[in-house]
């Protein structure tokens, strides 16, 4: 069958490294169906699910759990993260060889309430990813310290200096990236920092990826778009998420390290949760976290309208660079001509208005009500099939299938080796 694509533009397909389909578990949240068809309408052939689901995937069996309902529903092709924890350090070499696409390590409190693991826990897990060549995606930018003060705050009532203290993270922002980045260094663990919000982590990125630390980051599009100062309006507390949104000031800074490199892609955190959970009068109630796999190509489209993208940089932070990260690149994050190619096809001169009713996520909460974008995805092919089309599913579930990675473990570091580079030779304690 020919599919004309006259005055359209044909990208990579989008991977969004960062996605939670809820499933084990939250149904009411969300589920492989209702997840994919917003992926595949937003023109997302790839999701990598992370691990906070209920059970976690912290095991082969509960990976074997999530693959089953994955492969049942899914109308793209997925990857799934396993979890790092400090419990199940044991079960991280056999859910490699499961298949998992990396790992997820939470270094801060968030939905689903898994604890984050003691340094030293970390670096033994990092020493056995480093030997696996596997990354580790890793949520940074809102720390224990912070969680510890703010429980306190919460239960003394006093939601005066919790809004003071939400408004005064930045610094605090910056210490478990650097943690996590030092045990990088040391172990020669590859990384990833997920939903990175935060302008004061910029220069720290750059000194780590100078260093030579394997780090990839990724930004989203609500930093991007979105402020703190909105969730002031009425019905902005549905902004709330981890870490936050961050004042306005922060986003120009984000822009442009996602156009110079320092930021290498963009995820989406799609995060639903049922709408009784996202709205209300106090804002610390509320579930973090909100729909985004549907809405980021258009808004990065729009970035492009907007002249502060190149389209073939979109098509680098939306496809190739998360492909080469996780050991995809070339099956998938190019362009290939055949009948296996995962594409969006796109309208960069069709306008939209987005709208929560809209989306086929179960989580009809949206942070972009009534925002215009330029230039929408129309057609969505995965390994060939066309799955989406004009905004609806054109597809059977069941069509998406595991992603596993190719990646060849790291060489080892020497560490004494770094040392010599430091010290002048008349000072190396070895001679
Ligand atoms: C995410 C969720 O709901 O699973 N929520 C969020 O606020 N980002 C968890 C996470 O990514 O931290
Ligand atoms: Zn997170
Ligand atoms: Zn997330």
């Amino acid at each position: 069958e020919r599919i004309a694509v006259d005055g359209l533009h044909v990208l990579p397909g989008a991977i969004d490294v960062h996605v939670h389909f809820r499933e084990p578990g939250m149904p009411q949240k969300e589920d492989w169906a209702t997840g994919s068809a917003a992926a595949a309408v937003g023109g997302v052939t790839t999701v990598f699910d992370m691990p906070n689901t209920i059970p976690p995937t912290d095991s082969v069996e509960n990976f074997q759990l999530k693959l089953g309902a994955a492969k049942s529903k899914s109308i793209v092709d997925f990857g799934l993260y396993g979890l790092l924890g400090e419990h199940n350090l044991g079960d991280l070499e056999s859910l490699a060889a499961a298949g998992v696409i990396g790992y997820k390590l939470f270094l801060g409190n968030t939905t689903g309430d898994l604890p984050c693991p003691s340094d030293g826990a970390v670096l033994e897990g990092f020493e056995i990813l480093a030997a696996l060549g596997l990354r580790c995606s890793i949520h940074a930018e809102n720390s224990p310290i912070l969680f510890w003060r703010q429980n306190k705050l919460k239960a003394a009532g006093r939601d005066d200096v919790l809004a003071h203290l939400a408004a005064r993270t930045d610094v605090v922002a910056v210490e478990a990236l650097n943690r996590a980045a030092t045990l990088a260094d040391w172990t020669g663990a590859r990384i990833h920092i997920v939903h990175e919000s935060c302008a004061r982590s910029l220069p720290f990125i750059r000194f780590w990826k100078e260093r030579g630390v394997d780090m990839t980051v990724e930004t989203l599009p609500q930093y991007l778009y979105l402020s703190a100062e909105m969730m002031l309006n009425p019905g902005g507390e549905v902004l709330r998420m981890n870490p936050p949104i961050r004042e306005a000031a922060h986003q120009e800074p984000l822009w442009a390290a996602l156009a110079d490199g320092t930021i290498d892609m963009i995820a989406t955190d799609h995060a639903p949760h049922a709408i009784e959970e996202k709205y209300g009068p106090r804002i610390w109630d509320l579930a973090c976290g909100f729909p985004g796999v549907e809405t980021s190509m258009a808004l990065m489209l729009t970035a492009v309208a907007d002249g502060r993208l190149s389209l073939e940089r979109v098509a680098t932070i939306t496809s190739g660079a998360p492909a080469r990260a996780f050991g995809l690149y070339g099956r998938k994050g190019v362009i290939r001509v055949g009948a296996d190619a995962d594409l969006a096809v796109v309208d960069l001169n069709r306008s939209a208005t987005l709208s929560a009713a809209a989306l086929h996520s179960r989580g009809k909460v949206s942070a972009y009500e009534g925002k215009e974008v330029k230039g929408v995805p129309v057609m969505t092919f995965v390994r060939g099939r066309m799955v989406a089309k004009d905004g609806e599913v054109v597809a059977e579930k069941g069509w998406g299938e595991l992603v596993r990675p190719n990646m060849a473990p790291p060489a080892p570091r020497n560490l004494n080796t770094t040392m010599k580079e430091i010290l002048e030779p008349g000072q190396r304690p070895w001679g």
